[in-house]
């Protein structure tokens, strides 16, 4: 059979990866470099898991519903296994990290555990596997993982990626996993982020969003004096990146000079997602937040003082032990005061090991009731920050091409989705847009 060519070398192999990420936006970034250490392989990228000869299932243990849909995910997975014999098939991501060797137990068609810190490993593994192993990888190395793994051919990207500055958490907030998954905070060499980020820039990125669990809490990695701040205001400096953006933050890290840097950096765009949890001191302080309501909203408004046009999103937490309808309204109360333009509302959910798991639950019927009126109140603003685009300009980075013949869709600088009318030639360009209407989840517009 003729090779394939990657990178200079002729390959022999020609397998198909199969690849379905769970959870966060870090799990996306995280699933395109999987595909990247296993392209020196032969493994070329699948859309359809039935292609496939080695299926990875990238998961979230943030919820339990998150965690339990692989179960059934992989039930579903097992005919393709019995259809075809060489197929493999591994679970990586937080549910590998945290119930590690129970995977391959509870489904014994999984063949590859790998957890978020070992993706460079990839390749050795697939060959272990091959082989007939079953393979088992939740260490935490101390290298950055990032570095090992190779880049594939100068391929084009889509005009916004994702680029991870920094991992894990040493928050500990009371309800959360992430501190046991994805380990304490680490952050990358700046030298290395500045350097991936010009690499996506020469193949067509205009928008980089850095993630991280805690992605203000960015510290470098012992060369100098570096924070979030710094190193955006480097990246800012290279010649054809259009946007950037960071995702998530905690508001104890929300330090002067990043917030200066919404004033003063163009290239940063209005945009900030900063979960609060919670509106009720007495629970803040049992989630271990170290913040109390008061002094999250006076950080929004020191915020709003630098960038009055700043899109605010949060994360919130309803039912969490301890929580009372006074506490709840407490929560009520904060969103009508700080005013959201997106959010992300959730159940509390037990999960194992987490000091929060050990304490007296609310009942479940209060939680969906609370979420439901917490949702209302969060649609109708999210809704109405939505409906105030109509008649303003904005500026659009065209992603790719829509539903409707000729119709172009990006995002503004407040990460609403646009649609508009627009030569595809187009696409990867900021372009000037007047906004003309606005439906439950995007808003149409006509290039100006
Ligand atoms: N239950 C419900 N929501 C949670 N989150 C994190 N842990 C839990 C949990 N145990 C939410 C938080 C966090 C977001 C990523 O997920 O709001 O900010
Ligand atoms: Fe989890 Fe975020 Fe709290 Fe860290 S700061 S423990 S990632 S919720």
């Amino acid at each position: 059979m003729a090779g394939k060519r990657y990178a200079g070398v002729i390959m022999s192999n020609n397998r198909k990866l199969f690849v379905k990420t769970y959870g966060c936006q870090m799990n996306v970034y995280d699933s395109e470099r999987m595909a990247d250490a296993l392209a020196p392989a032969g493994y070329e990228v699948t859309d359809k898991a039935q292609d496939a000869d080695l299926i990875l299932l990238n998961t979230c243990h943030i919820r339990e519903k998150a965690a339990e849909k692989i179960y059934s995910e992989l039930g579903r997975m097992k005919p393709l296994k019995e259809a075809n014999p060489d197929l493999k098939i591994g679970v990586t991501g937080c549910v590998a990290q945290a119930e590690g060797a129970e995977i391959m137990r509870r489904q014994p068609a999984v063949d590859i555990v790998v957890g978020p810190q070992a993706y460079h490993r990839l390749p050795q593994m697939e060959q272990r596997a091959r082989a007939g192993e079953k393979v088992l990888d939740t260490e935490f190395p101390e290298e950055d993982k990032f570095d090992h793994l190779p880049r594939g051919p100068k391929m084009r990207r889509a005009p916004s990626a994702f680029l991870t500055v920094q991992e894990g958490c040493d928050k500990f907030c009371a309800f959360c996993v992430v501190p046991y998954t994805r380990g304490v905070e680490v952050s990358r060499p700046p030298a290395r982020i500045l350097a991936e980020a010009r690499d996506l820039v020469e193949r067509g990125v205009r928008e980089i969003t850095l993630l991280g669990q805690n992605v203000n809490a960015y510290h470098g990695a012992g060369d100098g004096d570096w924070g979030l701040a710094r190193l955006l205001r480097e990246l800012a400096k290279i010649d054809g990146l259009a946007r950037l953006r960071f995702t998530t933050s905690h508001p104890n890290d929300m330090e002067d000079d990043l917030i200066a840097a919404f004033g003063d950096l163009e290239k940063l765009m209005p945009y900030l997602h900063l979960p609060v949890q919670s509106g009720s001191d007495k629970i803040l302080k049992a989630m271990n937040r170290k913040h109390t309501a008061a002094s999250y909203v006076r950080l929004i408004e020191k915020i709003r003082a630098v960038r009055p046009d700043l899109m605010l999103s949060g994360d919130f937490i309803v039912g969490f032990p301890g929580e009372e309808e006074a506490d709840f309204q407490d929560t009520l109360a904060l969103v009508r005061e700080v005013n959201y333009g997106q959010s992300y509302s959730f159940k509390y959910s037990t999960r194992p090991g987490t000091p929060a798991a050990e304490r007296a639950q609310v009942e479940d019927v209060d939680k969906s009731e609370r979420l439901a009126r917490l949702q209302a109140l969060l649609t109708e603003q999210q809704q109405s920050a939505q409906r105030a685009m109509v008649g303003r300009e904005v500026s659009v980075l065209f992603e790719k091409t829509g539903r409707l013949p000729g119709q172009l869709i990006g995002k503004s600088e407040y990460l609403h989705a646009v649609h508009a009318l627009c030569d595809s030639a187009r696409i990867g360009e900021v372009v000037k847009v007047k906004i003309t209407g606005s439906v439950t989840n995007s808003l149409s517009g006509a290039v100006l």
